[in-house]
C-alpha cells in the first residue's frame, strides 16, 4: 500500500457562534463549569440553510483551491460523518455533484463518529491504490446540534457543528503509519429512527473519558513504535478535540511534549468526525503547518472506535 501526504486543508463553520453563556440562559450550567471540565468556551450551531452538505462543500472547495487541484484530478472522495443530511445519498455524493467531480471515481461516506476522519483517510488510501489519479479529497463534516438533547446539560454543552477538508496525495515511500480499532459498545449513542427512542445523543461521560485516555495512549503508542520515532521527531499531535482534560491526562501519562498537542476545542467544541480536519485547517490558518512536517493524527469516539495516522505535510504543502 502506498502512503498519503497532506497537500492542503479547508474549513467551513456555521455563522452562529454559541457561547457557554448563551447555554447558561437555557439550562442550569455556567461558563466556569463547562470551561473547567472541558476547555470549551463556545461552539457553532447550524441555522437557516446551513447543512452538513453545504459546510462540507465549502470546506472541500477551499482545500481544492489552496492545493491548486482541479475536479478532474480528484481520484476519490470520502466524507467522515455520523450526522449526514440524508440516510442516503451520502454527503459525499452531494458534494461530488456540487463540485463537479468525475463520475468514475469512488465516492462514499464513513461513519466512525469522532474517529471518522482517520478511517476516511484510510478508506481513501485504499481507493487511490486502484486509481490512475493521485489526489484524494477527504472531508469531516457534522451537524451534531441536530441530535442534542437541550435538557441534558451533561451532553448538550460538549458538541458543535462544522466541516474540515484535506487534499491528500498518493506518494510512494513517504513516511506513513496507521492504526485503527473498534470495540463495540453503546457508551455514546444516537438511537436510530427504528429504535422508537428519541434521536438524541446520550453518553456515559465517565466511561467515555476512561476509554478516550486509553485509546489515545494506545494509538499514539502504536504509531511511535511502528515508526521507531521519538516525540522530538514529531512536529504536531492533532487529536480529536473532545476535551482538553483528556489531552492533558494523556500528555501527562505519556510524558509527551505538551506544546506539540494542538487544541482548539475552546472555540469549536467537539465537532465529532470534523474535529481533526477542522483542527488541521485551523493550524494551517494560524501558519503552524508547513512542508515536510511530521504529523500524528489521533481519533476516538462512538463505536467505540479509535485510531491514528502518522504522515508528512507534502514538500509542496499549500499553506493558507
Ligand atoms: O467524542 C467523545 C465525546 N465524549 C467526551 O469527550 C466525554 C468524556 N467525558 C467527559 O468529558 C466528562 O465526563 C464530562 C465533561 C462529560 C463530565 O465531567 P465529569 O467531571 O465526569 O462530571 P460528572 O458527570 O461527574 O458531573 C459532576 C457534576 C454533577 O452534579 P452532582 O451530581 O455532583 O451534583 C453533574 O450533574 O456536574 C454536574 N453537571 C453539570 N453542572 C453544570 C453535569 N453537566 C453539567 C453542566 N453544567 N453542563
Amino acid at each position: 500500500m502506498e502512503s498519503l501526504e497532506l497537500v492542503s486543508t479547508g474549513g467551513a463553520l456555521p455563522k452562529r457562534s454559541v457561547h457557554n453563556d448563551d447555554l447558561a440562559k437555557i439550562m442550569d450550567t455556567s461558563d466556569e463549569w463547562i470551561f473547567t471540565r472541558t476547555g470549551i468556551h463556545s461552539r457553532y450551531f447550524c441555522g437557516g440553510e446551513e447543512t452538513v452538505t453545504s459546510l462540507a462543500t465549502e470546506a472541500a472547495r477551499q482545500a481544492m483551491e489552496r492545493a491548486g487541484v482541479t475536479a478532474d484530478e480528484i481520484g476519490c472522495l470520502v466524507t467522515a460523518t455520523c450526522s449526514g443530511d440524508y440516510a442516503t445519498p451520502a454527503v459525499s455524493c452531494l458534494v461530488q455533484s456540487a463540485l463537479g467531480l468525475a463520475d468514475d471515481i469512488p465516492v462514499t461516506d464513513v461513519n466512525a463518529a469522532c474517529t471518522g476522519f482517520i478511517y476516511a483517510a484510510e478508506v481513501a488510501r485504499g481507493f487511490l491504490q486502484e486509481s490512475e489519479k493521485q489526489y484524494a479529497l477527504v472531508i469531516g463534516a457534522e451537524q451534531i446540534s441536530r441530535y442534542l438533547d437541550m435538557t441534558d446539560r451533561s451532553t448538550a454543552v460538549l458538541f458543535g457543528d462544522g466541516a474540515g477538508a484535506a487534499i491528500f496525495r498518493r506518494t510512494p515511500g513517504s513516511l506513513y503509519h496507521h492504526v485503527l480499532g473498534a470495540m463495540g459498545g453503546l457508551e455514546i449513542n444516537v438511537p436510530g429512527a427504528a429504535s422508537g427512542m428519541p434521536e438524541k445523543v446520550s453518553m456515559d461521560g465517565k466511561a467515555v473519558f476512561r476509554f478516550a485516555t486509553k485509546a489515545m495512549r494506545r494509538g499514539i503508542g502504536v504509531l511511535m513504535e511502528k515508526s521507531e520515532k521519538a516525540f522530538d521527531e514529531i512536529d504536531w499531535f492533532v487529536c480529536h478535540q473532545a476535551n482538553s482534560r483528556i489531552i492533558d491526562y494523556v500528555v501527562h501519562k505519556m510524558k509527551a511534549p505538551e506544546e506539540k498537542f494542538f487544541e482548539d476545542m475552546e472555540r469549536f467544541g467537539n465537532t465529532s468526525g470534523a474535529s481533526v480536519p477542522i483542527a488541521l485547517n485551523d493550524m494551517n490558518e494560524q501558519h503552524l503547518l508547513s512542508a515536510g512536517q511530521t504529523l500524528v493524527l489521533v481519533g476516538f469516539g462512538s463505536g467505540l472506535t479509535w485510531g491514528g495516522l502518522m504522515l508528512k505535510c507534502a514538500p509542496d504543502f499549500r499553506a493558507e
